[in-house]
């Protein structure tokens, strides 16, 4: 079977690329666990000066398995959910992304703790949580409002409007809109501009930016322990139990 995650480094720059395109990149807790992983080698690395999270053509990452959540609400799985969203949080490296097309659940949730996110036209970005029986996870709560407003953060996180790419942008959600052929490119260009600035100035400017990462790994934990209540409701099993056996 082929690495549903790929790590490779090339000129300072990380590239994380989550690689299970036969189910949209959905992401189990080992797919979690080598992203974790793949941050925390980055953060310990002084060559590494830049990451980019990538998908597939078409699926950058349909959120978290659902079959997965399911065992969660029977009390099967580690949280390890919660390791890679700390990961994110306390990540210390610029953090790129290049989402083709489908960005679901915490594939849109994670590019709130991204720098700059760089999306082809196709690209449909959409938070689904509450019709799921859930809700908003990875300090979205807190950093949704914060990136594109109450008005806007609701009518993603909690509504579950998609996002068109263009839609995205204008919200400010991310920061580039290209054609699909060029999104690499485009991702690997912004990655290596990063990359050539000095790293100390870099660092220090994205931290400031950021702001408290303790209030910011707070929120993640407070999310969490709703989120572990809302697995084991009956409008979350209802929910999984309808996307599992659903008929195509
Ligand atoms: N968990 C588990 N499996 C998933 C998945 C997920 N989050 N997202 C997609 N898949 C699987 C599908 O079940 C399907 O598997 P199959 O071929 O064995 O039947 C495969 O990936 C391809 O998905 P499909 O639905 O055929 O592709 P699509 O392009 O028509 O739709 C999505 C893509 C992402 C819109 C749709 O699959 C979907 O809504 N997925 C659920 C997303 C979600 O709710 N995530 C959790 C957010 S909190």
């Amino acid at each position: 079977m082929p690495d549903q995650i790929v790590v490779t480094d090339d000129g300072g720059i990380r590239t994380v690329r989550m690689n299970r395109p036969e189910k949209k990149n959905a992401l189990t807790q080992t797919m979690y666990a080598a992203m974790t992983q793949a941050l925390h080698e980055a953060a310990n690395s002084d060559a590494i000066r830049c990451i980019i999270v990538a998908g597939s053509p078409g699926a950058f990452c349909a959120g978290s398995d659902i079959s997965d959540f399911q065992k969660r609400a029977e009390g099967g799985l580690k949280p390890v959910t919660l390791d890679f969203l700390h990961a994110l949080v306390r990540n210390p490296k610029p953090l790129v992304a290049a989402v083709d097309g489908i960005a679901v659940g915490v594939g849109t949730t994670m590019l709130l703790h991204c720098d700059y996110v760089v999306a082809a036209s196709v690209s449909r970005f959409s938070t689904p949580f509450t019709k799921l029986g859930l809700i908003p996870e990875a300090a979205s709560s807190l950093l949704g409002p914060l990136r594109i407003g109450h008005a806007r953060a609701f009518e993603l996180l909690v509504m579950g409007h998609p996002f068109s790419a263009e839609e995205a942008k204008a919200a400010g959600l991310i920061n580039a809109v290209v054609e699909a052929a060029a999104l690499e490119d485009a991702a690997l260009q912004a990655a290596r501009e990063i990359a050539a600035l000095p790293a100390g100035a870099v660092a220090l400017a994205r931290e400031l930016m950021r702001g408290d990462l303790d209030e910011i790994a707070r929120r993640v934990d407070i999310e969490a322990a709703c989120f572990k209540e809302r697995l084991r409701s009956e409008e979350a099993r209802a929910a999984f139990a309808a996307f599992l056996a659903r008929k195509k």
